[in-house]
């Protein structure tokens, strides 16, 4: 995260004071279940060591200041009859603002600076932990911690759906506040109910490497929406709600009447599903081998039915397999962002060798290599 020092310094430097509450919200990656949160299934995140820290003050007036130190931008808007800023961060502020007055919450101006340390367009969900870490620290300021988790993260969500419009769906933001150290999370995306899984691959001689394709991923949304649209085709044609609701043969009882691409997208989230609950079961046994080698199958599924691949991800792929590691597929929305890799801990050096000088004699550039661990979600620092 960035340091605290760092905010308190260049927050001092815009508004010539040192009072005010820091808090810090994370990225996320999600070990498996790809693209099912939108299908009312399950997927299984961990908020991560990489984040947004944000200084807020109340200014005492109904405008709120606001100054981006990555950015370098700074913009107002007003509490009540502002409008939506032109800078893209802050509409997620004032987007956030008017969703929480919505729910009641008296929120007055404040003046605030921010920065991050998650790389963007790699897929770790710069966004969500920008406006976690807002949603969390209003609601602290302003709502005396009156909104609960669940609703932080619906605030969240439904702010980038309405004022960024961005058709997301909840994991990302329920990761960012949910977070807990050494924990990953299980959540139901139908009943919402969620269990934290102890994950500590170190302890087993693993460690768990995000390299990035080095493309940006945010060129995907129309495709995200048809991806979503043969899901409802193909549930439609089943007569569920949802694909969680339904199994293989099913999908194979329709089979005739869905398009042959339709048919794939809706094999693989069914799959997919079922991967999450087997690489849960796994974790309690300590397998790490079985939750790599689900990662591999989620890989293949991505790139072959769901078509969510690109040849950058895939190739960082099969670097992966070339070198045995345990595991390894892309991460996220798709078309770019990074893989996520389970790699013993002997292999580890000699597989980001290869990845980056293989990956750099085909694309030209150097994948970047982050090495994550599992962090706590969105939190009050001082
Ligand atoms: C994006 C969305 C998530 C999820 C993934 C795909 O990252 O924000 O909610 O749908 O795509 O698994």
């Amino acid at each position: 995260m960035v340091k605290n020092e760092f905010i308190e310094s260049i927050f001092k430097e815009k508004f010539n004071t040192t009072t005010g509450s820091l808090y810090a919200a994370p990225g996320r990656i999600n070990l498996i279940g790809e693209h099912t949160d939108y299908n009312d299934g399950f997927v299984f995140p961990g908020a991560i060591d990489k984040g947004i820290t944000a200084k807020i003050n109340p200014n005492g007036k109904m405008k709120v200041r606001a100054y981006s130190i990555d950015m370098e931008e700074y913009t107002e808007f007003d509490i009540i009859g502002g409008k939506l800023p032109v800078e893209n961060w802050a509409c997620y502020i004032y987007g956030l603002c008017c969703e929480m007055c919505n729910k009641g919450i008296d929120i007055k101006g404040f003046d605030t600076v921010f920065a991050g340390d998650i790389p963007f367009g790699a897929g770790m969900s710069s966004s969500a932990a920008l406006a976690s870490c807002y949603v969390f620290g209003l609601n602290d300021l302003f709502g005396n911690n009156k909104l609960d988790k669940m609703e932080l993260a619906r605030i969240g969500q439904a702010t980038e759906q309405k004022y960024l419009g961005i058709n997301c769906s909840i994991t990302d933001q329920f990761a960012s506040i949910f977070g807990k150290e050494g924990s990953l999370i299980r959540l139901d995306c139908r009943s919402m109910e969620y269990e934290y899984f102890p994950f500590a691959p170190h302890k087993y001689g693993y460690r768990v490497v995000l390299l990035d394709s080095m493309v940006d991923y945010k060129l995907a949304d129309s495709t995200y929406n048809q991806r979503k649209e043969s899901c409802e085709r193909v549930s439609k044609m089943i007569g569920v709600d949802s694909l969680r609701y339904a199994n293989l043969s099913d999908l194979e009882n329709v089979k005739d009447q869905i398009s042959e691409e339709d048919y794939r997208r809706a094999k693989f989230i069914i799959e997919e599903e079922k991967r999450v609950l087997g690489v849960c079961d796994a974790l309690q046994y300590d397998d790490y081998e079985t939750v790599g080698e689900c990662m591999y199958q989620t890989h293949t599924g991505l790139s072959k039915e769901y078509e969510v691949s690109c040849d950058e991800l895939d190739f960082l792929n099969k670097v992966a397999r070339d070198c045995r590691v345990a595991g390894s597929r892309g991460m996220g929305e798709g078309f770019g962002g990074c893989t996520i890799n389970l790699v013993e801990e002997e292999k580890y050096q000699m597989f980001v060798d290869t990845a980056k000088k293989q990956f750099s004699e085909k694309f030209g550039c150097s994948p970047e290599v982050y090495e994550v661990s599992i962090s706590q979600g969105a939190r009050k620092i001082v």
